[in-house]
């Protein structure tokens, strides 16, 4: 049930008369009805008669009026009013209200509606590159990912989750070339997954040295050259007066300026790589494999061509990479319906690429094979000069692939803002290929920030591995388990932090809007009060507290309900809230956005809290009151434990 559903489909006949059936300009003026802000002028306010009064040249307050007595509002509200200039107050119908959360009390789905019009989707999430640890910007779209999928699959879509592995690129190289070069036996026989990412950190760290020492002097003469126009801009400033002058070069000097900052921490990064390897024990080794970056795209192309030795390597490899991450998937208890990595497209590859040069969209260039795309500068390459295929290609072919076996209406790709422009030139040459009906969609994300404003890292440098964050909010959750109730089990203690931590370091995330940078912190994120997952657990174990105290049990009313009763206002407000469930997960999905759905649970949240000060359970005037009062907070906590779970967050009956 949604009510501002409902309420916009009342209106919709009469709004499309005014603007001539324009589906776009009804949808609009639909699009301002809209939950009040203060709940004294109702449950909603419609501002459309401001727009259509305009459009026809008629006092708003009067179309206002004609509207609503064209409108037949009377099941769903019980007042309508036309206030100022002509906003539409709209307050529910409390019988209708009670008669919703009825429903919503018997139904497992809390009376959220199917979908009309159910699509296909396949949720390409996660997506790490095997063989790199895995780090803190994988939570987001681990995350992100699992939640919109559980939300599209509870709404009636179809989603399948697809973990578009990285088991294919210049990582394998690394490892390659360093088991081959580097490897210490005892300790991969013991600990393979051990031993691989030493070596892949390993030959990482010396392919970034050697990088860095032959950038360097390209970056210092480029630093020189910023520094010395940032100069001549200075003086040049001060000796200006005019004032549109002054302002032109007070710009270009900022410019230069953020250029300057810019150029000085990519030098300093250079210099710290160089540093951390020379008059070190890896100078000698570093010394020894000069040549170690060509030589990983070598082991690289050798793999992709199907060289036996790596090829049979990768296949012992693999599993061991995919093991370690299986643990962190279980940690978070994530899984995915399918893990079709860049590894299982290899063989159509050629074949694409044939495809798109025989339709005429790819052509030579430079002996590479190009796809030039009208509203890009740059062409997209889908077979280098070399022969290899690239990142590009594989996901073209996973498009084809996803829309002739799954039939996919809508594909999501929960992947790094930074991948933007590969993602435009993937949806512009897939539409020109033919695929133009699905909704191909790049939902991105931005970066985890520490509390120092810089990308989160260790304090070595390292992006920070995800385990090391997993464990930690684990560990901080118990500690303020123990703090709340001292005499806790062991095992509760384990349940509690398990739960509670690593479900904070979810919402943490999902809370707040995807296409912002957000900053990690431990202590807001697990406190208590505010929009965290603790808060709305807390919650949710607070119901479970009353429900004992009270001994009342909750579960034979959801069949048989008393009549609710509002005794106080904020009954009332807490029932409308509930009914809005339906609402908050519709609006989740418009741009896939779970924050909208962390927003709605902590409204939820504070509204109940609201009710619990205000409204006894024990001493009520009627039995009927104590019950009416019982079913509102199952529905609340039902809904509390089904948003979160639609978050994959666990709730506890105690905390
Ligand atoms: N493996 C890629 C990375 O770590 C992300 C893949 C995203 N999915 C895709 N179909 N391109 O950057």
């Amino acid at each position: 049930m949604n009510a501002l559903h409902e309420l916009k489909e009342k209106f919709r006949p009469i709004i499309s008369t005014y603007v001539e059936s324009d589906a776009g300009q009804i949808d609009v003026m639909l699009g301002m009805i809209r939950p009040a802000g203060d709940p004294k002028h109702g449950d909603f306010q419609a501002n459309f008669a401001m727009p259509l009064g305009k459009r026809a040249g008629k006092p708003p307050r009067d179309v206002a009026q004609t509207i609503v007595d064209q409108a037949d509002l009377s099941a769903i509200c019980q007042n309508v009013e036309i206030a100022g200039p002509g906003f539409i107050n709209l307050k529910l119908d409390d019988d209708w209200i009670k008669q919703n959360l009825k429903a919503a009390l018997a139904d497992e789905k809390l009376a959220v509606a199917s979908v009309a019009a159910p699509r296909n989707y396949i949720v390409d999430y996660s997506s790490p590159n095997v063989a790199k640890p895995m780090h803190v910007g994988h939570i987001r779209s681990t995350v992100i990912g699992d939640a919109l999928t559980r939300v599209l699959n509870f709404v009636g879509h179809q989603a399948k989750s697809d973990n578009h592995l990285g088991d294919w690129g210049t990582q394998f190289g690394m490892i390659l070339y360093g088991y081959k070069h580097f490897r210490d036996q005892a300790t991969f026989d013991a600990d393979p997954i051990a031993e691989l990412s030493r070596l892949y950190r390993l030959v990482r760290k010396l392919i970034d040295y050697h990088g860095s020492k032959a950038k360097l002097p390209e970056l210092k003469s480029a630093l020189a050259e910023l520094e010395t126009q940032l100069a001549d801009l200075k003086k040049q400033q001060s000796g200006t007066e005019e004032k549109a002058a002054l302002k032109k070069i007070k710009k270009e000097v900022s410019q230069v300026g953020k250029r300057v900052t810019d150029a000085k921490e990519k030098l300093e990064k250079a210099t710290t790589s160089i540093s951390s390897v020379e008059g070190g024990e890896l100078a000698p080794v570093a010394a020894e494999h000069p040549d170690i970056g060509t030589a990983v795209l070598l082991e690289t192309s050798k793999l992709h061509a199907g060289d036996t030795e790596n090829r049979d390597l990768w296949t012992e490899f693999l599993p061991v990479c995919k093991q370690d991450m299986q643990t962190i998937y279980d940690r978070l208890s994530v899984a995915f319906d399918m893990e079709l990595g860049e590894s299982f497209y290899n063989d159509m590859l050629g074949t694409i690429v044939d495809e798109l040069e025989a339709k005429g969209y790819a052509r030579q260039s430079d002996g590479a094979m190009c796809v030039f795309l009208d509203d890009f500068e740059t062409p997209m390459i889908v077979r280098k000069k070399d022969g290899a295929f690239l990142y590009s290609t594989t996901d073209l072919a996973t498009i084809k692939y996803r829309m002739e076996n799954f039939d996919a209406d809508a594909c999501l790709y929960v992947v790094d803002h930074r991948q933007h422009e590969h993602f435009e030139k993937l949806f512009a040459v897939a539409k020109m290929w033919g695929y133009d009906e699905a909704e191909l969609k790049h939902v991105s994300f931005g970066t985890v920030m520490g509390k120092d404003g810089k990308p989160f890292q260790t304090r070595s440098g390292d992006t920070v591995g995800l385990a090391g964050l997993l464990n930690e909010a684990e560990k901080r959750a118990g500690e303020i388990a123990k703090e709340l109730n001292e005499g806790i089990s062991a095992d509760q203690l384990a349940e509690n932090a398990r739960v509670v931590g690593i479900g904070s370091l979810k919402y943490a995330d999902l809370s707040q809007n995807r296409s912002s940078d957000y900053t990690f912190d431990y202590e807001k994120m697990l406190a208590l009060k505010g929009n965290t997952a603790a808060y709305l657990q807390y919650g949710y174990a607070r119901v479970q507290g009353i429900l004992r105290k009270v001994e009342v049990d909750p579960v034979p009313l959801r069949s048989q309900p008393v009549d609710f009763e509002f005794a106080t206002d904020v009954e009332r407000a807490l029932a409308v809230q509930l009914l809005r469930f339906e609402e908050a997960l519709s609006d989740v999905l418009i741009d896939y956005k779970p924050n909208l759905l962390c927003n709605y649970l902590f409204d939820l949240g504070q509204t109940f809290f609201k009710f619990y000060d205000q409204c006894s359970l024990k001493d009520t005037e009627s039995e009927t009151l104590k019950s009416s009062r019982v079913q509102l907070c199952d529905l609340t906590a039902r809904t509390i434990k089904t948003g979160l779970s639609l978050l994959n967050i666990g709730v506890l009956d105690k905390m």
